[in-house]
């Protein structure tokens, strides 16, 4: 059985480290994976959009900035609704409270539904992609970030070995034992949960999706001139990014 969903956000330390990130409020769209992902969302003008995990709610403003007829941003974390009701509102979005397990919508009620770096902390993938399928229009699109199946495989703190030459190397492990990892990030025990590439596309697959475009960004080279200690973060992804449509 899946554990109950956490809500690590709500953690005052937790959320004390994790606000000290660049990618935390402004400088969302100064994130190293940020263009890749602008470049996978449809247009979204008149669209209905879902926003899972949607944290501050930079992403659902700026969709409905760009013309969302209605975006719902949908998060377990209080405090980062309260940062998104307060610093990111805008008259097309609502923010609802809820665990992404446990939410439920009409079914073909959004156009679009989209999800930045939040479904590496949900157990059921499968019936996840399945009730995002439903919810979709036909030909509707999903787009999503997560963690990357190489880097969710080890703990970030044991997947990299130092060669003799002194350089880093990324020691992959563990691939596939799916489930889930508790980490120490700001505070102990954050879960996030590991599975596999395969498991991944043929969740959407499986739920009548057609990927479009599968990304993995690696930082460029001008962004690595502004975060030169990142520069490691190029020996291999940290992300995956997908688009699929319904149909
Ligand atoms: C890394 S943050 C990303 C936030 C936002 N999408 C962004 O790009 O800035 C992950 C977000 O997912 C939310 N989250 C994690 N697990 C969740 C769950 N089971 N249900 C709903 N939200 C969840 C967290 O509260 C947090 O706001």
């Amino acid at each position: 059985m899946p554990d109950e969903p956490q809500n690590i956000y709500d953690d005052p330390g937790f959320l004390a480290g994790y606000s000290t990130l660049e990618r935390f409020g402004a400088g969302w769209e100064r994130a190293a994976e940020h263009a890749d992902l602008v470049a996978l969302l449809p247009d979204v003008n008149g669209r209905r959009v879902l926003d899972l995990g949607c944290g501050a709610g930079q992403l659902a403003r700026h969709l409905a900035t760009r013309g969302a007829a209605e975006v719902i941003g949908v998060d377990v974390s209080e405090r980062m609704l309260e940062l998104a009701r307060t610093q990111w509102a805008h008259p097309r979005v609502s923010y609802q409270r809820a665990a992404i397990e446990e939410v439920t919508f009409a079914p073909a009620r959004f156009d679009l539904v989209v999800s930045v770096l939040a479904l590496h902390y949900v157990d059921d993938y499968r019936c996840l992609v399945a009730r995002i399928a439903e919810w979709l229009t036909p030909a509707g699109v999903v787009v999503y970030s997560t963690e990357h199946p190489i880097f969710t495989a080890r703990l970030p703190y044991e997947g990299w070995v130092r060669e003799e030459a002194g350089c880093k190397r990324w020691a992959l492990n563990d691939y596939s034992d799916e489930g889930a990892r508790d980490e120490t990030w700001f505070v102990p025990g954050v879960r996030k949960v590991h599975r596999t590439i395969a498991t991944m596309m043929n969740g959407l697959v499986d739920a009548g999706l057609t990927i479009e475009r599968v990304v993995e960004p690696v930082p460029s080279a001008e962004w690595l001139d502004r975060h030169p200690s990142m520069r490691d973060e190029r020996r291999r992804p940290m992300f995956l990014l997908v688009r699929a449509r319904k149909g």
